[in-house]
């Protein structure tokens, strides 16, 4: 009977879309890193779509919401299933809308992006009729994760599923208040905000993309493909219910440290800026109990390409957390704002954290959702982890050397109060480290690639199959 197994099918499209969408918005990363080092790659000749500010927002919305948005979507279906003992909820329908729902939306972002559609916020530029059916998709969604919540089979709501229904509830609330806008044409629209509110709400908005999309959701598919892996349980259930309730509070204040010194009132920027320096503290409690739950399995990590993954993916986590706090500080953001060491910043976290543990997650889905004991080849996931590891580290060191000189050639004036250094020479100096970027970003995208060979083998040798769901007598740990 169809309702004792699991839906397994919309866990696979997802799964395999988020190898697909990986390759195809890394690909626009390395293009527009290109583009800032040999800048004729603009296509300038052709017309406007191939340029570098049309194609950077369809970078950013194609490897957040597109590959991670894919990624959450495989991970929070699976483990909602598995960990509530019961099959999805809202029959084969529903989560069969969220995901061919989800793909037209990345479909016509990819349309309207280069055509030069954009409501000009960030990580929100899509125009106000895909915002429409972000929110029906989104709806859906909420329907069949909280209604699989409440028609499940075991008592407890494992803690990953605290940090997905979070995620859900908290990126409907900022996606609705930061998009209401006023219609002018079918493609064009205005924020009803006005100035300094617009760009509150805006950052407001996208700080909390940062904290519930980049981060406590894929702290969910932390909770759960870490202790799985390590076959160990968390190290402390305690911890993962103080630092859930620590960092979803802490996280929606710390919106204005994106704002200093601007036109924001003064006691909200210094207000972002202490609260921030607070979060430290709850991604640290999550990284400590991830790491800490391989205590008595660090011996796995040896010969494990997953837990590597894994691993190495909490420690980045660490790593941008530390250095965001940090960065809050104003007089250290007087440094750091405008420059290379922001988008160092975030790709630590995007390629380190979000990438690394999607990855690793993605690499023990697969075989289980397609009747394998493990991926085709362990050999190509090990080259993998080095390949995307020497990337991300060639990416961020490289950034974090020209951030740090832009900030330093941008703030020195001569004894008049002139400029030392003209913006262009500051321009031609990072050129070095533009190349850099785009070698490592090369390596990180040659690893995804390597990953779709090696998850077409996998898929080709085995055959999609949706595991039987369990008769408990009892709540079971899953
Ligand atoms: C091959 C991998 C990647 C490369 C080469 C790459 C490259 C780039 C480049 C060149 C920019 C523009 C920087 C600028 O404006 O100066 C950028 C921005 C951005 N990328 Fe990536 N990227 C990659 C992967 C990712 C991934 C996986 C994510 C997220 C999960 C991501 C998230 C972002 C974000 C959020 C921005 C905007 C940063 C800001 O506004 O400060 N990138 N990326
Ligand atoms: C405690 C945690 C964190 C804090 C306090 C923090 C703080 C900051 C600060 C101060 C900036 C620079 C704002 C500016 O000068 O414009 C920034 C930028 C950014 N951070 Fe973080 N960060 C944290 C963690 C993370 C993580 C884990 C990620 C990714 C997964 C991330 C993604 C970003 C992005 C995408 C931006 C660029 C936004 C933009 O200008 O477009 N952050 N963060």
């Amino acid at each position: 009977m169809e309702t004792q197994t699991y839906n397994y099918k919309v866990v696979r499209q997802f799964a395999v879309m988020t190898v697909i969408w990986g390759i195809v918005g890394m690909l626009v990363g390395v293009l527009i890193a290109a583009q800032l080092r040999w800048p004729v790659l603009n296509l300038d000749f052709i017309g406007p779509w191939f340029h570098f500010g049309r194609l950077r927002p369809l970078h950013t919305n194609a490897v957040i919401f597109a590959f991670g948005g894919s990624a959450l979507f495989a991970t929070s279906f699976y483990v909602v299933q598995r960990t509530c003992n019961v099959r999805l909820f809202g029959g084969n329908i529903l989560p069969a809308i969220v995901f061919w729902g989800w793909q037209l939306v990345i479909v016509l972002a990819a349309i309207t992006l280069p055509l030069g559609f954009t409501s000009s916020k960030e990580y929100a530029e899509l125009e106000w009729p895909i915002d429409l059916l972000i929110t029906v998709v989104w709806v859906v969604y909420a329907i069949v994760f909280f209604g699989t919540i409440a028609t499940r089979k075991v008592k407890h709501i494992y803690v990953a599923n605290w940090f997905y229904g979070a995620y859900i509830l908290a990126i409907a609330l900022l996606h609705i208040v930061n998009n209401i806008e006023m219609p002018v044409s079918l493609m064009k629209s205005y924020s009803v905000y006005p100035g300094a509110i617009d760009a509150m709400v805006q950052w407001w908005y996208g700080h909390n993309a940062v904290g519930f999309f980049l981060t406590a959701a894929f702290l969910g598919m932390m909770y759960y493909f870490v202790p799985k892996q390590a076959g160990r349980p968390i190290y402390s259930y305690r911890l993962s219910v103080v630092h859930f309730w620590a960092l979803i509070f802490t996280y929606m204040w710390a919106g204005p440290h994106h704002l200093h010194y601007t036109a924001l009132p003064d006691w909200t920027q210094s207000l972002g800026m202490v609260l921030s320096l607070v979060l430290f503290a709850p991604s640290w409690g999550g990284m400590i109990n991830g790491i800490m739950t391989l205590s008595g399995a660090w011996h796995k990590l040896r010969t494990d390409p997953i837990l590597k993954f894994l691993v190495v993916s909490l420690s980045f986590y660490g790593m941008s957390t530390f250095e965001g706090p940090m960065m809050s500080v104003k007089s250290v953001n007087a440094l750091s704002h405008y420059t290379d060491w922001t988008v160092g910043h975030v790709h630590s976290g995007a390629l380190g954290w979000v990438g690394f543990v999607s990855i690793g997650s993605m690499y023990y889905l697969i075989p289980r959702l397609f009747g394998r004991k493990e991926m085709y080849s362990v050999k190509l996931m090990d080259i993998h982890f080095w390949i995307g590891t020497i990337g991300i580290v060639l990416y961020i060191s490289s950034m974090w050397i020209s951030g740090v000189m832009q900030g330093l050639m941008w703030s020195q004036l001569n004894a008049d109060g002139t400029l030392t250094h003209t913006f262009i020479s500051s321009v031609a100096r990072s050129m070095p480290y533009y190349l850099i970027r785009v070698i490592g970003g090369a390596l990180y995208l040659s690893g995804m690639v390597i990953m779709a060979y090696n998850v077409f083998r996998t898929i080709s040798l085995g055959k999609a199959v949706d595991a039987e769901i369990p008769q408990l007598t009892q709540a079971q740990h899953h």
